[in-house]
């Protein structure tokens, strides 16, 4: 018998990363077998139902879907946040993220652009109006 060759049809960038679909994630929503999508990244946090702080019933009501909301939500601690790294997979195919993720470039870049601007322009209107005022004010006292 051949053993036949596992072939992948997976996408993996350039660091090897797995991609998974929504729908394959979906499929891993069991106590057994339990991944969670964070920030479009998947996790399988089924060894760690157990030990999970908040309970393992949270972890599964999020089970095989998108848990980010209800994990911010919660408000978890930078070693929370650290912990997320045993469990890591892969990433959620980039078809089925969602759009959001690219906002957060956009206002970052308006930020570092025109955070001078936004109070120059408003400033300078300011001591024009203040100079006229005041010549204004000058002409009235002297006649
Ligand atoms: C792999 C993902 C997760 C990890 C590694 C994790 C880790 C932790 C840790 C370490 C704590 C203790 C408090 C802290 O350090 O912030 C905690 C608490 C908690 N987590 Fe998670 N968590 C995960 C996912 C989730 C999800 C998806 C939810 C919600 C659906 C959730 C809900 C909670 C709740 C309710 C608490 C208790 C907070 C409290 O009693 O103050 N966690 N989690």
């Amino acid at each position: 018998m051949n053993s036949a060759e596992e072939s992948s049809p997976r996408p993996e960038n350039g660091d090897g990363e797995k991609f998974y679909t929504r729908d394959e994630i979906q499929s891993h929503n069991l106590s057994k077998d339990t991944w969670l999508i964070i920030h479009d990244k998947v996790y399988d946090v089924t060894a760690f139902l157990e030990e999970h702080p908040g309970g393992e019933e949270v972890l599964l009501e999020q089970a095989g879907g998108d848990a980010t909301e209800s994990f911010e939500d919660v408000g978890h601690s930078t070693d929370a946040r650290e912990m997320l790294a045993q469990y890591y997979i892969g990433e959620l195919h980039t078809k089925d993220r969602k759009k959001e993720a690219k906002k957060e470039v956009h206002v970052t870049n308006t930020r570092g652009s025109s955070s001078w601007t936004t109070w120059l322009v408003p400033a300078v209107a300011a001591a024009a109006v203040g100079v006229v005022y005041r010549l204004y004010m000058l002409d009235h006292k002297s006649s």
